[in-house]
């Protein structure tokens, strides 16, 4: 039976919990402060697109994808990304249309017009929506003029040359509920840490529920509505799987979803618009149309367009994955587990199926300071640098670029030395197949019998040498 233990972490995102991996995949200082600051911020994305009109990103480990989010929204929120209304639709308009009842004939919001992909049905919200009264008992069929649109985002930004901008990002994870979730999680408050009281694994992570309460990032509604759209267009076994729905319809996970999102997913499985009691289908409407097209969002949505946004979810091992992967990236963010627990993704042969992926003057950006990564890193061909955030003054990860001069902070002397002694002994995955255990267990190997000098006996004598 598949679970998952989630928790609202320190700036009100919902954090996971992984009893398999005994490791949390959000640190409760912020599930999407840490994707902001870990991946987001150091890309230095605006200064990208200064030159560059076009981006590739590969999110490896998507997760329940505050990466790919809080790049989405950051575009939306810099203005980077400002998507213009051309009157497209997402998919070509079928015959099917499902019509609705509304129980107001004064109601503005009384259509709605499904759209086929595939042969399953989708159902759009326009934020101009006009109805006929097609006969005397109110029933209507829903014109879309203008609908909010997918796989395209055409850039507007103050530089003229990023009108036809394009965005591709591919999201990778080896378990693809965790795809099906992503757009549900809600953003709560200080006060839904309550909620973490819950039997949600919460003794293992009490001890890191301490610090405080910060919402410096926020992700608009139309992230989540976009990757809904998205998982739900190119995931559509998400309407089948039982255990998805066990859960996301389960009272215990409640306060963790966003119950409007929630509630047009039943709709588009149940595919039963056209039946529902008719105040019921009105308020139902009425709340999507509030919440996320109408006149809080009006401004935004009246620009968007995106055509020019490509979302690929793949559900797969990385390193298969990437083995077909004819792309080349310009950003690389590199979520996985910490080394000691998943070594398939932070092996000397997984960076170099990576350096075949990276654009001469890309990026790939980790949370991970690990001496092990960084000598993978680098003996792959990389330069690797480090990630210093001013506001704690700390270094809170590492990059790997083709470029040297794209690296802002060096590696110390002190990394150095530690890349040298045993800690920085990488770990090996020749053929990219290989069990994390048995990764472990060559690794454990090799350490034991390494001549290099240990990093507990280099750092006593690096600080004698400094001291
Ligand atoms: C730390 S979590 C990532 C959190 C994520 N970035 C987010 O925003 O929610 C690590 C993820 O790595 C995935 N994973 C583990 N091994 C993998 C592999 N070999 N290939 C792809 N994904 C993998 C897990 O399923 C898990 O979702």
């Amino acid at each position: 039976m598949y679970k998952i233990h989630p928790y609202f972490t320190n700036d009100g995102s919902v954090g996971l919990f992984s009893p398999e991996a005994d490791d949390i995949y959000h640190s409760t200082y912020g599930a999407l402060s840490e994707a902001y600051e870990k991946f987001i911020l150091p890309a230095e994305l605006e200064k990208y697109f200064e030159n560059n009109s076009e981006i590739k990103v590969l999110d490896i480990c998507y997760g329940i994808g505050y990466n790919t989010k809080s790049f989405l929204n950051f575009l939306l929120e810099k203005n980077i990304l400002k998507i213009k209304n051309k009157n497209k639709k997402f998919f070509s308009k079928k015959e099917n249309i499902v019509s609705i009842y509304t129980n107001n004939n004064e109601s503005k919001l009384c259509n709605v017009t499904t759209y086929s992909n595939n042969n399953s049905s989708d159902m759009i919200y326009s934020d101009k929506v006009y109805s006929e009264t097609q006969s005397k008992n109110k029933h209507a069929i829903i014109t879309n003029s203008e609908t909010i649109h997918s796989n395209n985002i055409s850039h507007i930004n103050s530089a003229s040359n990023l009108q036809n901008c394009k965005i591709f990002v591919k999201a990778i994870d080896v378990d693809e509920k965790l795809f099906y979730f992503s757009p549900f999680f809600r953003q709560g408050k200080e006060n839904d840490k309550k909620y973490n009281k819950l039997d949600f694994e919460y003794e293992k992570i009490n001890k890191l529920l301490n610090c405080e309460f910060r919402q410096k990032y926020k992700l608009k509604p139309e992230v989540n509505l976009i990757i809904f759209k998205n998982i739900t267009e190119k995931m559509p076994e998400i309407f089948d799987n039982i255990e998805f729905w066990q859960i996301i319809e389960s009272k215990k996970y409640k306060p963790f979803f966003d119950c409007k999102l929630t509630a047009f997913l039943r709709a588009l499985k149940n595919k039963t618009l056209n039946s529902m009691p008719r105040c019921r289908l009105n308020a139902f409407l009425h709340n999507i149309y509030y919440k996320y097209i109408s006149i809080r969002y009006k401004k935004a949505l009246n620009s968007l367009n995106l055509d020019d946004f490509i979302f690929e979810p793949e559900r797969a091992d990385a390193r298969i994955s990437l083995k077909s992967d004819k792309n080349i990236y310009n950003f690389i963010f590199l979520d996985a587990f910490t080394p000691a627990k998943c070594p398939a993704l932070w092996s000397l042969e997984f960076f170099k199926l990576l350096y075949e992926h990276l654009d001469k003057n890309g990026m790939i950006l980790t949370y991970s300071n690990s001496a092990a990564v960084r000598n993978a890193m680098i003996n792959a061909g990389f330069f690797a640098g480090k990630i210093y955030n001013p506001e704690i003054n700390k270094y809170t990860g590492t990059i790997a670029v083709k470029n040297k001069s794209l690296i802002k902070h060096e590696l110390s002397e002190y990394d150095l030395g530690l890349i040298n002694s045993k800690a920085g002994i990488f770990y090996r995955d020749e053929n990219l197949d290989l069990s994390n255990e048995a990764i472990i267990a060559a690794h454990k190997i090799e350490v034991e019998t390494s001549n290099k000098i240990s990093s507990s006996r280099f750092i006593k004598a690096f600080s004698r040498k400094s001291s």
